[in-house]
């Protein structure tokens, strides 16, 4: 295994690892260590099938099914298609800005695997912000503010969030939910800001407007280049990061060019699932 850092205090590249094989335990475990240590890893030159690329999700944790069914492939429900192609069925085109996965729920997804089978020459890239490194460089009078703080999340915090909108039963099944501002990882002494932009309607008892303002300085602080990583796909890139100490984002990219990544993930077991 070689190792490569990838951006200031986290993200690395892993190579001389083909996970299309079954790997062994301790490689394995290897592997889950270096990507709770560094919140985002990235894996180059790899050759999966839906059912490699499920198989290698599920030794993280129980396989991660999106709230959104409507958005769900009818033949394995584990994996989501972010496709601009048009014989793709389901594709999902949103989710631009600032977030982190399925934060709107009362027990989000622990990891998200990314894998590359088409990739723009010119942007669609992902962005990656450390939160946990955005934690610990907290200005003194921030970090007060947000301490002990929680946040009201919602899967539509405000109109024209999701292109495809929740429908009724989705609507019903997707309740407001809160959580911590500072959230402590599941596995790790380690604390982070915890941060979904795009679905945070309001902190502590602000109102909408000064809620909105406070995310705005913490995603500035957040996002700032030292905390920054971005990762420009190129075809075969496997990226596998961890939404309790990173938020993502994807940058646009010009109509004309053909992007499709597969989506899969993995959930913290249940009685770690609940952030803290
Ligand atoms: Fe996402």
């Amino acid at each position: 295994m070689e190792i490569t850092q990838l951006a200031n205090g986290f993200a690395v590249e892993i190579g001389g690892v083909n996970l299309a094989e079954t790997l062994n335990d301790a490689a394995f475990d290897a592997i889950k260590a270096l990507w709770m240590e560094n919140r985002v890893v990235v894996f180059r030159h790899q050759t999966l099938n839906d059912d490699g690329l499920v198989a290698f999700a599920a030794r993280f944790g129980p396989l991660f099914v999106h709230a959104q069914s409507s958005l769900l492939s009818s033949r394995r429900k584990e994996v989501m298609e972010l496709s601009n192609l048009e014989d793709v069925e389901r594709p999902v085109t949103h989710e631009l800005d600032w977030h982190t996965d399925q934060s709107y729920t009362a027990q989000p997804v622990f990891g998200t695997i990314l894998y590359g089978l088409v990739t723009p020459d010119e942007g669609g890239e992902t962005h990656f912000a450390d939160l946990a490194g955005a934690y610990v460089s907290l200005p003194e009078e921030l970090r007060t503010r947000i301490e002990d703080a929680t946040a009201v999340y919602s899967a539509e915090p405000r109109p024209k969030v999701r292109e495809k909108p929740l429908n009724a039963e989705e609507r019903s099944r997707i309740p407001d939910c809160v959580h911590p501002i500072v959230r402590t990882h599941p596995y790790l002494n380690r604390k982070s800001i915890y941060l979904s932009p795009l679905h945070i309607r309001t902190i502590g008892n602000l109102p909408e407007p000064d809620s909105l303002s406070l995310l705005g300085e913490l995603i500035e602080h957040a996002a700032q280049p030292a905390h920054l990583y971005r990762h420009r796909w190129s075809v075969g890139d496997v990226v596998i990061w961890d939404n309790t100490s990173v938020m993502h984002r994807r940058t646009s990219f010009p109509s004309h060019e053909r992007r499709h990544l597969k989506r899969t993930g993995f959930y913290l077991p249940d009685e770690l699932a609940i952030p803290v």
